[in-house]
């Protein structure tokens, strides 16, 4: 049976590839160090485990969710209180709060709920996949705007020609940046509201790393943004900051029309969280923070850790300032391979797992990026085990 058209467009899902090759490498017995997903290995609070516990002993728990139930309004009132303590922007729990089954989820049905086949959707890249994969899911014409090392990853938006901005219907960023690291200030998101401004266009930006900010960085909200509830939201998520990728939950915020339009298309595709995870999300974001500075503690000092040994054993790399990744370029040697031919070497030589920069878009092509899921003592085996690779 043929696949839509629409999912023939899409690029080789080269996370796919990885894992079949991950899956072949481990089926010879050798035991894999995985720098491959953002997949947090630390485990989730204490106290959000028990809650959840608990949780699962009421009745009506294991019930549908609805909009409207006593759980659902004490999860959007939280994430609104939580959202102002951290951002200072008030928002309207009931209209400016959609929760989620993970960010991943809504980005994909924001594309799904507003892009026409004849509309155009800019996406920085390289970027996390489903921001360019949910356009073309959806049919709208991907747009793709190279970031660059040298400006600092930063999208031109604002030399386009208009002809572009007048297609535009969905513009998506995200900073702190996944995989290049990069952070932006506000005046960058300043830059984008004003561009945006009177424009028939709407503005998400993903803010799934605002708590792993490292030597002075910072993660802004875009809603700090004069005026940017006008065509903004904002997705988060408690993959991350609360290690609970397993769980799916996260939220978005922002201009009430938009998350209505996207709330709606999700009501025709599922049937919101299951009731014990927003419990779990309600004490996750309404419990003590120590949790929080405490794991981005952990993920700053495997980024010393490791950028430093990547360093001694030759392979040049940068210091990233924010989340738990860690994007280089293929070192000069091995400049002849392909990011996902040099992915391959890694794995099938000494068994390390990590990303392609080609599985990011087009632009990530020559670069790597490791996410330091694992402990302090499989990163030291690991920089042994590529030092040999570097040798080669
Ligand atoms: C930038 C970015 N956005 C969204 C997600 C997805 O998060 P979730 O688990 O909430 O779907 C990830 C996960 O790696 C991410 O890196």
């Amino acid at each position: 049976m043929d696949e839509a058209r629409r999912m023939k467009r899409l690029p080789p899902y080269i996370f796919t590839i990885v894992d079949a090759l991950k899956r072949e490498i481990r089926e010879q017995g050798v035991d894999v160090i995985d720098f491959s997903m953002g997949n947090p290995d630390l485990p989730p609070p204490s106290n959000v485990i028990e809650r959840v516990t608990d949780a699962l002993k009421e009745p009506a728990i294991h019930r549908y969710s609805k909009n409207d139930g006593v759980i659902e309004k004490k999860l959007r009132k939280v994430i609104a209180d939580w959202y102002e303590n951290k951002f200072g922007v008030r928002l309207d729990p009931d209209t400016e709060v959609l929760p989620l089954i993970g960010s991943k989820e809504g980005i994909a049905h924001l594309s799904l709920a507003y892009l026409n086949n004849d509309d155009l959707a800019l996406v920085p890249s390289p970027a996390y996949p489903v921001h360019f994969n949910g356009v073309i899911m959806a049919g709208g014409i991907l747009y793709n705007l190279p970031l660059k090392e040298e400006e600092g990853y930063l999208p031109d938006f604002f030399s386009l020609p208009k002809q572009t901005t007048d297609l535009t219907k969905l513009t998506i960023i995200g900073y702190p940046h996944n995989p290049t690291t990069a952070t932006c200030d506000l005046e960058f998101f300043n830059k984008v509201v004003a561009w945006a401004k009177g424009k028939n266009m709407i503005v998400a930006h993903d803010l799934a790393y605002s708590d792993f900010v490292y030597n002075g960085a910072k993660a802004h909200s875009i809603l700090e943004s004069k005026g940017a509830k006008e065509q903004c939201i904002e997705f988060h998520t408690l993959s991350k900051s609360y290690s609970m990728p397993g769980w799916r939950i996260g939220f978005a915020v922002g201009n009430k029309k938009i998350l209505a339009g996207l709330a709606k298309t999700k009501s025709y595709c599922d049937f919101g969280i299951f009731r014990a995870v927003q419990e779990a999300a309600i004490e996750a974001m309404s419990g003590p923070q120590d949790y929080v500075k405490k794991i981005s503690e952990i993920y700053r000092k495997r980024i010393d850790l490791f950028v430093d040994g990547l360093n001694a054993i030759g392979w040049e790399t940068k210091k990233p300032n924010s989340t738990f990744y860690v994007w280089t370029r293929i070192p000069q040697k091995f400049t002849f391979h392909t990011s996902l031919e040099f992915s391959e070497l890694l794995l099938r030589e000494v068994g390390v797992a990590v990303s392609p920069g080609s599985g990011f878009g087009e632009y990530g092509e020559g670069y790597i990026r490791f996410a330091l899921v694992e402990p302090d003592e499989r990163m030291k085996e690991a920089l042994t085990r590529i030092k040999k690779v570097l040798s080669l």
